[in-house]
């Protein structure tokens, strides 16, 4: 399996969702710049009693293509039925349905990982929504998902579950909901849903930084489906080359010519979000990624602070460029 790594992998490749950070945006402007992505994933869509997106929902889907999914986040199968037509109607061939959002705002009303705490209702949930899916006029679903709630022995029940329904995929995050972002992915409970699920289907997806990290998983899980990159692709967007090339980058991981190309993206990003937001909310966006970013600059405490510091476009571009100097 390691042999994968010495070209373009066959396992697929996929950006994962992140709200507020992998907008239509930053996906376009991502495209321009890096390969290796081979699957892209909306931030979630909220579908509600309304029927309705909200506008900043529907410019996530305004350009639709087959490599990118919408993600859609809710709590009853009827609105998950309603956009999932929606979606498809615009030409989408596949919605993703989120079962590991975290937020309490979110759990309270059993949508997210709130899904997984009554293992009854989400099996209701699922059939209304695959039955829907039998007559004919629904996507292909797949589900992200976190492996339980409190404990990590929910993982049984509800890779149980899953491996009753025809998902395209299934995006297995081995945190529970009550880790948020905390402790390391629990390998032995994504090994649950490794021998109950079709690994044709089977994705993974947690704490993945470099090449190694990936290597791991890819020996510790052959035949793998995919993988799915967060945080660790915000920091390094040269990751899926990476992995693609089997190049471990080192404490300090970009290139001179990396970092021109970094610069070309995150000026580019910064005028994309000016043209469409204004300078304040573009400022605040990038300083957003920063936050994300700011582990691939170790040791420039004192540039990464300028950047964070910087009151105006003029000032920001500056501290950007000083830092990838
Ligand atoms: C700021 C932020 C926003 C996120 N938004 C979403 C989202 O909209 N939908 C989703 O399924 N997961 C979301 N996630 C979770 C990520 O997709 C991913 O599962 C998580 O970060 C673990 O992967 P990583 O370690 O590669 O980052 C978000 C995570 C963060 C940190």
């Amino acid at each position: 399996m390691d042999d994968i790594l010495t070209e373009k992998p066959s396992v697929s490749v996929e950006m994962a969702p992140m709200e507020g950070i992998t907008t239509a945006v930053y996906r376009r402007v991502y495209r321009k710049w890096f390969e290796g992505i081979d699957r892209m994933y909306t931030p979630f869509l909220v579908a509600n009693r309304t029927h309705k997106f909200k506008t900043r929902e529907k410019k996530e889907t305004e350009v639709c293509s087959q490599d990118l999914i919408p993600q859609i986040l809710t709590d009853k199968a009827e609105h998950f039925i309603w956009a999932a037509r929606e979606l498809r109607s615009a030409g989408f061939s596949e919605v993703n349905l989120n079962a590991g959002c975290p937020s309490a705002t979110v759990t309270t009303k059993r949508k997210g990982a709130g899904m997984l705490e009554d293992t009854r209702a989400l099996r209701s949930f699922l059939d209304e929504i695959f039955t829907a899916k039998e007559s004919g006029d629904l996507p292909e679903i797949s589900i992200k998902t976190r492996v339980g709630v409190s404990f990590y022995s929910e993982a049984e029940d509800i890779a149980d579950i899953y491996a009753m329904y025809p998902f395209a995929k299934v995006i297995v995050h081995p945190r529970i909901r009550d880790d948020f972002y905390k402790n390391v992915p629990n390998k032995d409970a994504f090994r649950v849903f490794y021998d109950r699920i079709s690994h044709d289907k089977l994705v993974y997806n947690g704490d993945l930084r470099n090449t190694e990290d990936v290597r791991m998983v890819y020996r510790g899980f052959p035949g793998l489906s995919g993988i799915m990159l967060g945080r660790g692709l915000l920091a390094d967007p040269f990751l899926p080359k990476r992995i693609w090339l089997g190049d471990d980058a080192g404490e300090t991981p970009f290139s001179e010519e990396e970092k021109k190309n970094l610069l070309g993206f995150l000026e580019e990003l910064y005028e994309e979000y000016e043209r469409e937001l204004s300078e304040g909310t573009a400022i605040v966006k990038m300083k957003d990624l920063w936050n994300f970013m700011a582990v691939s600059f170790p040791g420039n405490e004192k540039l990464l602070k300028a950047i964070r510091k910087s009151r105006n476009g003029s000032e920001y571009k500056t501290a950007v460029r000083n830092c990838l100097r």
